[in-house]
């Protein structure tokens, strides 16, 4: 059931939620009005706790205490803000998920949040924030296994008055995280239930749910139209590969000239290594190997509520990598889309050949700017760590206002090198190209590769191996599939029709 965010003047205290949750900034916490409201109804106990300093608003630090009975509110969360002169939106996400995620553990029904006041754009990030933070993903439990204190009702506690304004910019705010959460949903769903064809009647039902064109190939369509590298890495799966278009249009303005954007996502629904079979511990994450593939059908749900001023088109290469007599072999040769022929040197580096197929048909569309993005290679997540995208761009400006986006979004990405003395490792004996080099900067190698394939169109590739999957939740985050990206990209489509 889809959460109800209302928005109320109440005083914290007096709100009728069996949690809420307050904002406190760092420093000298006695002042603040949330502090002494709780010290007077609480008296002795709670003085004590300030005075022993057990909470001093340091960011990301919380302390609940119950009311029992002195006030309506039965208990509250403060949730410390750190700085607080510096707040951002993603700073209000972030506590707005925080204040979500403590009613989880909690069991509370009800929240109410007190949206820290004087940002811009402050009440759609805490909507964003309580909708991602209340994410839970119970499909496949049955009985008590399933939560029976989920999250249903949240008020907004702002000073202002209920306009239509202020609620339009909440129920967006609710929008865009619920189009966040089709990506977390796709990617925990188990592979045996989401296979490429699954997966491309999922966009096409997001698409006709949110008024967005959509366009599905199917095996025999992708490779009549070339795509022999997408079609090589689902060859060795029962389940046949498909490949997704999906656009958004804003509505036309007379005169108006709007610029293409257009985003890949890597959608492999299990990846197995294929002959080269991946070590058996952990090989389950691998049905999150379609994460890219998940954002952008996010991004494309997202659009449709933020409607940008730009064209912006979704494309997505599902298939399943598996071993099997017809599978796909190290040592073989297939053209592409593009027309280079590639040869194949380890069948579990599958994502690159997807995505070059992709980001040749993306060039087709001869858009101004393309972005890729997948759950690429291990080596990223060896450089940056978990929780950290890597992005490459052989652009530096258009690298900067990515970095700008990502910040923004309050999203971790790091930009690396296009390393050129590495190139040589793609050159083949046999081929036009070999899709791989050695062990070492293997990321880049990969971005390398899917340079190939992008000709001049400016472009960002997004190596989202490390987040997109959680192994337990943090910041934003749920455990499980994550989303990461989305927001980012939603901030970059922003940046890029800037003045338009
Ligand atoms: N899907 C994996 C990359 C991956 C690893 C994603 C860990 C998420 C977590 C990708 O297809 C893969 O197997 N990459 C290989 C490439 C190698 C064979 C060149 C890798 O990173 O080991
Ligand atoms: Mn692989
Ligand atoms: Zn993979």
């Amino acid at each position: 059931m889809a959460l109800k965010i209302s928005l109320a003047r109440t005083a914290a205290l007096d709100t009728n939620a069996e949690l809420v949750a307050v904002g406190v900034p760092e420093g000298d916490i006695k002042r603040v009005d949330i502090v002494r409201a709780l010290g007077k109804v609480l008296g002795a106990t709670f003085a004590k706790l300030v005075k022993r300093g057990e909470f001093t608003g340091k960011k990301g630090q919380t302390l609940e205490v119950a009311t029992a009975g002195v006030a309506k509110a039965m208990r509250v969360v403060l949730i410390g803000l750190g700085d607080a002169t510096s707040l951002t939106t993603a700073d209000v996400r972030r506590f707005a998920a925080k204040a979500a995620r403590a009613c989880l553990g909690g069991r509370a029904m009800t929240l109410a949040v007190a949206v820290p006041a004087g940002v811009a754009g402050g009440l759609r990030a805490a909507a964003e924030g309580v909708v991602l933070g209340a994410y839970g993903y119970e499909e496949y439990k049955t009985g008590d296994r399933r939560s029976k204190f989920p999250l249903e009702r949240v008020s907004l506690l702002t000073p202002q008055s209920a306009t239509g304004a202020l609620r339009a910019e909440v129920a967006l705010g609710q929008s865009v995280g619920e189009s966040v959460c089709i990506a977390r949903d796709l990617i925990n769903m188990p592979p045996n239930d989401l296979y490429p064809e699954v997966l491309a009647a999922r966009a096409v039902d997001m698409c006709k749910a949110h008024g967005l064109e959509c366009r599905v190939l199917d095996d025999k369509a992708l490779l009549a139209k070339g795509m022999k590298l997408l079609s090589a890495v689902g060859q060795g799966s029962a389940r046949k590969p498909r490949f997704v278009h999906m656009t958004y249009k804003p509505d036309a303005k007379p005169g108006e000239t709007v610029k293409k954007l257009v985003f890949v996502g890597k959608g492999l629904t299990f990846d197995t290594g294929g002959i080269c079979l991946k070590p058996a511990p952990g090989m389950e994450e691998m049905k999150g190997d379609m994460g890219g593939a998940a954002n952008v059908i996010a991004l494309m749900a997202a659009c449709s509520f933020v409607k940008p001023r730009a064209e912006v088109h979704g494309l997505i290469a599902c298939a399943e990598n598996m071993p099997d007599g017809l599978a796909y072999r190290p040592g073989d040769i297939f053209g592409s889309l593009d027309g280079k022929t590639v040869e194949i040197i380890n069948t579990d580096a599958e994502g690159r050949l997807a995505l070059a197929d992709a980001l040749a048909y993306g060039r087709e569309l001869k858009p101004d700017f393309m972005l890729d993005n997948a759950t690429l290679t291990g080596a990223c997540v060896v450089a940056l760590g978990p929780t950290v995208s890597g992005f490459y761009s052989g652009r530096d400006e258009l690298a900067d206002t990515m970095k700008r986006a990502a910040d923004k979004a309050g999203e971790a990405m790091w930009r690396l090198p296009l390393v050129e003395d590495l190139k040589d490792q793609l050159k083949s004996d046999w081929a036009d190209l070999k899709h791989m080099g050695d062990r070492w900067g293997g990321s880049i190698t990969a971005a390398l590769f899917l340079r190939e394939f992008v000709g001049e169109t400016p472009w960002i590739h997004v190596d989202i191996a490390g987040p997109s999957m959680a192994t337990k939740a943090y910041d934003i985050y749920p455990k499980g599939g994550t989303g990461h990206g989305v927001l980012t990209y939603l901030a970059l489509i922003d940046e890029l029709t800037a003045g338009s």
